[in-house]
C-alpha cells in the first residue's frame, strides 16, 4: 500500500493506472475510520481494480465555532485498517498542499439551503470544493459515499453532474451499531449516558416509518411524533425534516422515496441520521 502526500504524485499514479486500463475506485474520508468507511472500501474493492482512500480533515467545511481542532484523528490506526482491506493508495495531503491560498470555491445552490446547510451555512461549500479538488487529483472512475450524509450525497451528485465530472457517484447504505445508532466518527464524543440515549435517533426514524406504513402521509404529523420521541431525552434537536431527496426541499406530504432526516446534539456531539420512506 502506497501513502501519497503530494497532489502531483497522486495525479501521476492515477494517470499511469488508467493508462494500464485499470479502474480507480475512490473513497474520500476525513479519517478515524470505522465500519461505515470500511463498507465503502469493500464496495470499491469489489467494483474497481485500484482502490484509493483519501484521509483529509478538510478545514473549509468546518465553521469557526465547530470541532476542526478536536476532530478525531489516528493515522496509524487508519493505515492498519486500510492495509487489512487491501487498499492500494492512501492519499494523505497536508492542508497547505490542498489549499495553498486557494481562492476558488464550488457552491451548489439551493440543495444546501435546508437541513444541515441551515445551521452550518458554509459547510457544503467546503465539502463541494474539496470533493471537486479530490476528483481532479484522484481521477476516479467511481467514488463511494455513505448515505448517512444524504444531503452531502445529493449535493456531490449534483455538483459532479453540473460540472461534467466523468465518473460515477455510488451511494452506499448507512451502517449501524447493533442497537441502531448510525456509525459516525463523532460518536466518540458521547458519554456513556448520551451514547445510550442516542439510540433515540434510530427509534424516532423507525416510528416515522411505521406511521407512514400505517397510512399517515401528513409530513407535519410524522415530524411531530419523531420530535416528541427525541424530546423525551437530553438531546437538543437541530432539525427533523421530511424532504424530497432530489431537491432537498421540505414536503407537506410524505411519499415513497421521501427522506426523513434529523440532526440532534447530545452534549457537543452533533449527530445526523435519516431514512427513506418505503
Ligand atoms: O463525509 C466526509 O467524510 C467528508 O465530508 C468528505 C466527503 C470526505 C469531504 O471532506
Amino acid at each position: 500500500m502506497k501513502i501519497i502526500n503530494g497532489i502531483g504524485e497522486m495525479q501521476l499514479f492515477s494517470k499511469q493506472q488508467r493508462g494500464k486500463g485499470k479502474t480507480i475506485g475512490f473513497v474520500p474520508t476525513m479519517g478515524f475510520l470505522h465500519e461505515g468507511h470500511l463498507s465503502l472500501v469493500r464496495k470499491a474493492r469489489k467494483e474497481c481494480s485500484q482502490v484509493v482512500v483519501s484521509i483529509f480533515v478538510n478545514p473549509t467545511q468546518f465553521g469557526p465555532k465547530e470541532d476542526l481542532d478536536d476532530y478525531p484523528r489516528d493515522f496509524e490506526a487508519d493505515k492498519a485498517l486500510c492495509e487489512k482491506e487491501n487498499v492500494d493508495v492512501i492519499f494523505y495531503p497536508a492542508a497547505e498542499e490542498m489549499y495553498n491560498q486557494g481562492k476558488t470555491f464550488v457552491l451548489v445552490e439551493e440543495l444546501g439551503n435546508h437541513l444541515c446547510g441551515k445551521s452550518r451555512p458554509t459547510h457544503f461549500k467546503g465539502v463541494a470544493t474539496v470533493v471537486a479538488k479530490l476528483f481532479n487529483i484522484v481521477k476516479p472512475d467511481k467514488a463511494f459515499f455513505g448515505l448517512k450524509d444524504a444531503q452531502q450525497f445529493a449535493i456531490i451528485k449534483k455538483m459532479a453532474s453540473d460540472l461534467n465530472f466523468d465518473l460515477e457517484i455510488v451511494p452506499c447504505p448507512i451502517v449501524r451499531e447493533a442497537d441502531g445508532l448510525a456509525l459516525s466518527s463523532r460518536n466518540r464524543y458521547l458519554s456513556k449516558e448520551q451514547r445510550a440515549e442516542a439510540t433515540v435517533l434510530n427509534s424516532s426514524l423507525n416510528l416515522a416509518l411505521e406511521m407512514f406504513k400505517a397510512g399517515e402521509k401528513n409530513a407535519g404529523k410524522i415530524k411531530q411524533a419523531a420530535l416528541q420521541k427525541i424530546e423525551g431525552t437530553s438531546g437538543k434537536v437541530d432539525y427533523v425534516e421530511i424532504v424530497d431527496f432530489d431537491s432537498m426541499q421540505p414536503v407537506l406530504k410524505a411519499e415513497k422515496g421521501s427522506l426523513i432526516a434529523l440532526a440532534v446534539f447530545f452534549g457537543n456531539a452533533r449527530l445526523i441520521d435519516n431514512r427513506f420512506f418505503e
